[in-house]
C-alpha cells in the first residue's frame, strides 16, 4: 500500500567517494547491480541501481579536476552511461551502442552464434576532463532501445560540478543545498516496480504508449510524495526532472521561487520564478526563501500541470527561526552571451511521428549514419520544429534559446542549457556552441519513449 501523501523523510542520496586520487584526477568506481530497497515503508522494491541505490550516489566534482568513473555491470543487461550535460570525449559520452555487457552475456539472438566467443568487458571508464562550469548534471543509462526501462528501474543520479566562481558566492550551503531528483513511477500490488512492457527483449514501448510512460506516484530522491523538516531560512533546491516522460510545473505554496541556474550553469542575475516548468532532463537552480515563515508551516511544492496524486510532489515542513548568512548576490557569474550573428550555419531538426515510428527530419534512428558535421569551436543556429511535446537534448555542446514561436525566450529559456522543451507545432531557435571535444554525438528527445522509438540522430564534430 502506497503511504499517505507528505509521510515519508525525504532522503539524500550518497555521495560518492573516490577510491584512488592522484595528482591530477579522482578515480571513482560504480557498479550497476540489482538490488531490494525500501521505496515505499514496508514493502521492498526490486530496482537497478548505481551502486545499488536509486536515485544513485551523487558524485561532486570540480572544475579543473578531472575524474575517472569505472563502471561495473553486474545487471542482467548491457548498459551505457551518459553523463547528462557533461562537455565530455566522445568515447566517454555513454553512446547507446558503447554498451558494457554482462558477464557471460551473448549480444547474438538466442539460435545464433555470431559474435559468440568474443571477450567483452563488464566494466569502462568514463572520462570526464571537467573543464565546464560549474553546474548541476545528472547521470543515467543510454542504452540503444531500452533507455526508458532501464531508468524506470532506477540507473540515474545526480552529478554536481561546482567552481570559483559559485565556491565565492555567498549560496546556502550543506543541508540547506537540496539535491531534488523528480521522477514519476507505478507500483504493482507486490511493491515492484511496473513499466507497461512485455519484457526486457523487445525495444521500444507498446503503441499504446506513444505518449510516453507516466506514473502515478511522484518520487523524490527515490521517496514518494517526501516531507523535509526544514529551518526558516534560504534553501538551494537542485530541481532535476528524471521523469521519462512527465513535465512538471512546480510551485511552492509559501515561500518565494529566485532561479539562479539552468541546465549548464549558474545565471548571470537571480530571475525570480511564479512557479518552474521542467520537461524531462531539464534542470533548474533555485533559492526557495523560507525566510518569516513560522514553525509549523507546511509549504506544498505542487505541480500545477499534475492531477490528483500527480499534483503533489513534497513538502517542507518549517522547523522554526535560524541564523541564515546566505545571500543571493545580485550578480551570479558572467556566462557569454551567444550573438546570433556568432552562427556560422543554419540547420533545421524536425521533431515527428511518421511511419510508425518518431523521427527527427522523417530518419527513425541509424547508429551508423549522421544527420550533420559541424566544426569544432563553431556556433550554430540551430531550429527545431515538432508535431508533439519534444524535449530536444544536445549531446557536449551547450545552447542558447533565441527564439520560441514568434517570441523571444520564455524565463525558463534562460541561460545555457542542454535540453529544450518544444512544444506542439512549435518552433525553437537555439544558437549551439560546438566547443569542447571532436567526434561523433547526438541528438534527441528526451522523452525516453520517444528516444527508444528511435527519436535520434547522430552528429559529427570535426
Ligand atoms: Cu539525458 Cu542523451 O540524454
Ligand atoms: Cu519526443
Amino acid at each position: 500500500p502506497l503511504p499517505g501523501r507528505f509521510q515519508v523523510p525525504l532522503p539524500v542520496p550518497p555521495v560518492a567517494r573516490p577510491v584512488r586520487v592522484t595528482a591530477d584526477t579522482d578515480h571513482y568506481l560504480v557498479t550497476q547491480r540489482v538490488a531490494r530497497v525500501e521505496l515505499i515503508p514496508g514493502t521492498t522494491t526490486e530496482i537497478w541501481g548505481y551502486d545499488g541505490v536509486f536515485p544513485g550516489p551523487t558524485f561532486r566534482g570540480r572544475r579543473g579536476r578531472r575524474m575517472v568513473v569505472t563502471v561495473r555491470n553486474e545487471l542482467p543487461v548491457p548498459t551505457s552511461t551518459h553523463l547528462h550535460g557533461g562537455v565530455t570525449p566522445a568515447g566517454s559520452d555513454g553512446f547507446p551502442t558503447d554498451l558494457i555487457l554482462p558477464a557471460g552475456y551473448s549480444p547474438a539472438p538466442p539460435g545464433h552464434h555470431g559474435a559468440s566467443g568474443r571477450h567483452h568487458d563488464t566494466t569502462r571508464d568514463y572520462t570526464y576532463p571537467m573543464t565546464q562550469r560549474a553546474a548541476t548534471l545528472w547521470y543515467h543509462d543510454h542504452r540503444m532501445d531500452f533507455t526508458g526501462p532501464q531508468v524506470w528501474r532506477g540507473l540515474a543520479g545526480l552529478f554536481l560540478i561546482t567552481d570559483e566562481v559559485e565556491a565565492a558566492l555567498p549560496l546556502p550551503r550543506g543541508d540547506r543545498d537540496l539535491p531534488l531528483m523528480i521522477c514519476d513511477r507505478s507500483f504493482a500490488a507486490d511493491g515492484s516496480l511496473k513499466y507497461p512492457q512485455r519484457d526486457m527483449t523487445h525495444p521500444g514501448a507498446d503503441g499504446l504508449f506513444h505518449a510516453g510512460i507516466f506514473g502515478d506516484v511522484i518520487l523524490v530522491n527515490g521517496a514518494p510524495w517526501p516531507r523535509a523538516e526544514v529551518p526558516a531560512v534560504r534553501h538551494r533546491l537542485r530541481l532535476v526532472n528524471g521523469s521519462n516522460a512527465r513535465r512538471y510545473r512546480l510551485s511552492l505554496s509559501a515561500g518565494t521561487i529566485t532561479q539562479i541556474g539552468s541546465d549548464a550553469g549558474l545565471l548571470s542575475a537571480p530571475l525570480p520564478r511564479e512557479d518552474v516548468l521542467l520537461a524531462p532532463g531539464e534542470r533548474s537552480d533555485v533559492i526557495a526563501d523560507f525566510t518569516g515563515l513560522p514553525a509549523g508551516t507546511e509549504v506544498t511544492m505542487t505541480n500545477t500541470l499534475g492531477e490528483g496524486p500527480t499534483a503533489d510532489v513534497m513538502r517542507f515542513v518549517i522547523t522554526g527561526p535560524a541564523a541564515d548568512d546566505s545571500r543571493i548576490p545580485a550578480t551570479l557569474a558572467t556566462p557569454e552571451t551567444l550573438d546570433r550573428t556568432r552562427a556560422v550555419a543554419e540547420r533545421r531538426f524536425d521533431f515527428r511521428f511518421g511511419g510508425g515510428r518518431w523521427t527527427i527530419n522523417n530518419q527513425p534512428y541509424d547508429p551508423a549514419a549522421t544527420i550533420c558535421s559541424v566544426r569544432e569551436g563553431t556556433v550554430e543556429l540551430w531550429r527545431f520544429t515538432s508535431d508533439f511535446h519534444h524535449p530536444v537534448h544536445v549531446h557536449m555542446a551547450h545552447f542558447q534559446v533565441l527564439s520560441r514561436g514568434v517570441n523571444g525566450p520564455e524565463p525558463g529559456d534562460a541561460g545555457w542549457k542542454d535540453t529544450v522543451d518544444v512544444r506542439p507545432y512549435e518552433t525553437v531557435q537555439v544558437l549551439v556552441d560546438f566547443t569542447g571535444h571532436r567526434g561523433r554525438y547526438m541528438l534527441h528527445c528526451h522523452n525516453l519513449e520517444h528516444e527508444d522509438m528511435a527519436m535520434m540522430a547522430n552528429f559529427d564534430i570535426v
